[in-house]
């Protein structure tokens, strides 16, 4: 071979290295490149239509020399080698030994959804390479998708990756400019926060002020924020960083570069700093990146859910959405309490003898108050009825690091299981059990089979779990992989047990309610309870669905029709930063299966018009159709009722006032219907005149338009109904 033909061969080579592989989405519009840099670094990029999305960003992992002698059990020999094979990095010195490329498409039907059919359609690219000087092999499986990129780190079986552990992993995001993003900051123990707006390079000068009190808190670096992450780029590319199926792993925060404007991962440690005990076979969570330059397009995004394994419960007959009612905002609110009695200064179970203690008189869950619950929802249609406080060990439940704290089936003197059960059973509603844990999670696992029978034996199918303080076993966080793995065994036990979870305070959810869907519900998010402990931002509805949302459902417990929260307890100055409009419209517009009317019922029979609303919105969609959205501004959704085919419409806004115009092309065509609008009067806003509302019914055809005045923190929903007659 001449010199020159040998030169032009190593140049083709060379360049095919840098070049390395391309993998296009179905419909041509994601493209993704990846290749091995300089020392055999794995590194990708990402463009839509044409535009950068994520720019030249590594891959790889950061190793710890960890339980060497354990895993070898031979000679010292043998262990020395160990140590050298476990310890290191990751990221380098990788040569790729196998690509291979493949196309999936396929349909699935969601137990509870938005959409009746989801669409899982991908291209998929998944390279193996070989680590120089370790000999261990890692393979980074990508797949494309129409709305965005997937990918996830898979260790095979192999001599020289057994048993390691994760100091940290190296995945980076490279944004291509200095977007606008939509944060909360980076936290190992608490995900209730009010969102920040700001541009990449501002969040470090903001974090400070981002940070705001919560019983349990751990922030870790001035520019780590958590994930899903919303952004916008100045040319109108949304892009939202998140992970799917977060299984056996700990949750990943992004830590920002804000000179070069690249994101890293940043796992959630353990109570030793460890990030993750891995076993090969074994591969990591997906990391996503949801893009388009549609707002919409995010929000009807089902890829999170695609990552996702399907369902592993055969029978799912017994998970049903849920309307549900509570005895719950009047505890939230301060108007009653959780605990019975106000004798004891500490509490100790088994050793405090509650029946000889005296009442406070303010205890939510008694017997009375419950039937008066159940009565409302029997009356009004709801399917369940929430009780907090039944339980005793309330008077001494967070704040000392207290192992013992409930054991989930003895209830209080004045809570009569036994004859709320009759009763309820008698008017056709379900409870549903709650389970605050305090955080002291080694002792909800040891009680964890009784009170998951205890709630059988009483017609309990739904558990409201909590994590409320600081985790027990001390040192751990509320995401590190030792309780992710926690929230996983109490989700596949209640299957077991056929019991749906609505688990609060837990690792914000990725797409597992595909496999298990009996995970109905989650809160991880700021719900409505800060509207009771100083309040919410207005527009802070109008971004959870762009972030938290896209990992399944919250349970947002909407329905506030008293603003003004003196009125239930005058101690209590905060404001609901939201008007009554709004809140109606939140059914729609924070899509659940599970969906609480959270005010008193006091309080609706005040506004028995409005309340009609609630009493109508269906709570399982086969179709949803997005007419508006912008993050922090505006969310507009149409969704058809499973079963029934009615159509209601949801919208709210922001900080300011604004005009939607949308069409209701949606609507079968032909067919002629009463919309009844409930809207925000012209004067209501979140702050001064929040209960102002009007109701008017127009009669209108697929053809027609609509143009509504959203108040600020406003909003509007509607229910359709077919016109009947001529
Ligand atoms: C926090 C939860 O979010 C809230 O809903 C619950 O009432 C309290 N913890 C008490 O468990
Ligand atoms: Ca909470």
């Amino acid at each position: 071979m001449s010199k020159l033909s040998l030169l032009t061969l190593l140049m083709v080579f060379f360049v095919g290295m840098a070049q390395g592989q391309e993998l296009k989405s179905p419909n041509g519009k994601f493209s993704m490149r990846f290749s091995l840099q300089g020392n055999g670094v794995p590194t990708y990029t990402l463009t839509y239509k044409g535009k950068q999305v994520i720019k030249p960003s590594k891959l790889g992992f950061e190793l710890i020399t960890k339980g060497a002698a354990t895993a070898s059990g031979g000679s010292d020999a043998n262990m020395e080698q160990k140590a050298v094979n476990l310890q290191g990095s990751l990221h380098d010195n990788f040569t790729v030994t196998d690509t291979k490329t493949a196309t999936f498409n396929e349909t699935w039907n969601p137990v509870w959804g938005e959409v009746k059919t989801i669409r899982n359609h991908y291209n998929e690219l998944a390279v193996t390479m070989n680590q120089k000087g370790t000999d261990r092999q890692m393979v980074v499986r990508f797949r494309l998708f129409d709305d965005g990129l997937g990918f996830r780190y898979e260790f095979p079986t192999q001599k020289n990756l057994t048993y390691f552990v994760i100091k940290e992993e190296r995945t980076q995001f490279g944004m291509a400019g200095d977007h606008t993003a939509f944060w909360i900051p980076g936290d190992y123990d608490t995900q209730e926060y009010d969102y920040t707006t700001s541009k990449l390079s501002e969040i470090k000068g903001i974090m400070s002020k981002a940070v705001t009190n919560n019983l349990s808190q751990t922030t870790f670096s001035p520019t780590g924020v958590q994930t899903s992450l919303m952004m916008k780029s100045k040319d109108g590319l949304y892009i939202n960083l998140h992970e799917a199926a977060l299984i056996d792993y700990p949750a990943m925060h992004l830590n920002l570069d804000d000179k070069s404007l690249v994101f890293e991962s940043w796992l959630t440690p353990d109570a030793i700093g460890d990030k993750g005990y891995m076993q090969a076979p074994r591969s990591t969570p997906w990391r996503t990146v949801i893009v388009s330059d549609d707002a919409r397009d995010i929000l009807a995004s089902k890829m999170t859910y695609n990552l996702n394994e399907p369902s592993k419960i055969k029978d799912t007959s017994w998970i049903k959405p849920v309307k549900y009612v509570g005895v719950w905002w009047e505890m939230i609110t301060g108007k009653s309490t959780w605990s019975y009695t106000n004798d004891y200064p500490t509490v100790q179970l088994g050793i405090t003898d509650f029946s000889k203690a005296k009442p406070n008189g303010t205890h939510g869950a008694n017997t009375a108050n419950v039937k008066r619950y159940i009565d409302f929802a029997a009356k009004h249609g709801f399917d369940g009825v929430l009780v907090e406080g039944w339980n005793v060990g309330w008077e001494d439940w967070f704040g000392n690091s207290k192992d013992y704290v409930f054991d989930f089936v003895t209830p209080y003197p004045d809570f009569d299981v036994k004859g709320i059960r009759e009763y309820a059973q008698s008017k056709g509603v379900k409870m549903i059990m709650h389970h605050e844990t305090s955080s002291s999670v080694r002792n909800y696992e040891r009680h964890l089979d009784k009170a998951y029978q205890f709630m059988k034996d009483n017609g309990y199918d739904a558990v409201k779990s909590g994590y409320v303080g600081d985790i027990l076993p001390r040192g751990e966080n509320h995401y590190s992989q030792w309780i992710v793995n926690h929230y996983q065994h109490a989700l596949e036990k209640a299957a077991e047990y056929k019991i749906m979870v609505n688990a609060h305070e837990a690792v914000r959810p990725t797409g597992i309610a595909r496999t298990y869907p009996n995970l109905i519900g989650n809160e991880s998010a700021r719900g409505t309870e800060y509207q009771s402990f100083g309040g919410s931002k207005p527009n802070h509805v109008t971004l959870i669905p762009f972030t938290r949302l896209l990992g399944g459902p919250m349970d947002y417990t909407p329905g506030i029709f008293e603003m003004d929260l003196s009125k239930l307890n005058p101690d209590n100055k905060s404001h609901v930063n939201s008007t009554l409009a709004n809140q109606l419209a939140l059914y729609l517009t924070l899509y659940s299966p599970l969906q609480m009317a959270a005010d008193l019922p006091e309080n609706y029979d005040r506004f028995p018009d409005a309340f009609q609303f609630i009493k109508d919105v269906a709570v399982d969609w086969d179709d949803s159709k997005y007419l508006e959205a912008e993050p922090g501004e505006y969310i507009t959704v149409a969704r058809k009722a499973k079963g029934t085919g009615q159509w209601f419409l949801g919208s709210v806004g922001g900080n300011e006032a604004r005009t939607s115009n949308i069409k209701l092309d949606f609507l079968d065509k032909g067919k002629k219907y009463v919309a009844t609008i409930y809207a925000d009067a012209k004067d209501a806003h979140y702050k001064t005149n929040p209960q102002a509302y009007n109701i008017r019914k127009v009669n209108v055809t697929s053809k027609s338009k609509l143009s509504q005045f959203v108040a600020p923190g406003g909003g509007y929903a509607i229910s359709f109904v077919e016109a009947t007659g001529k």
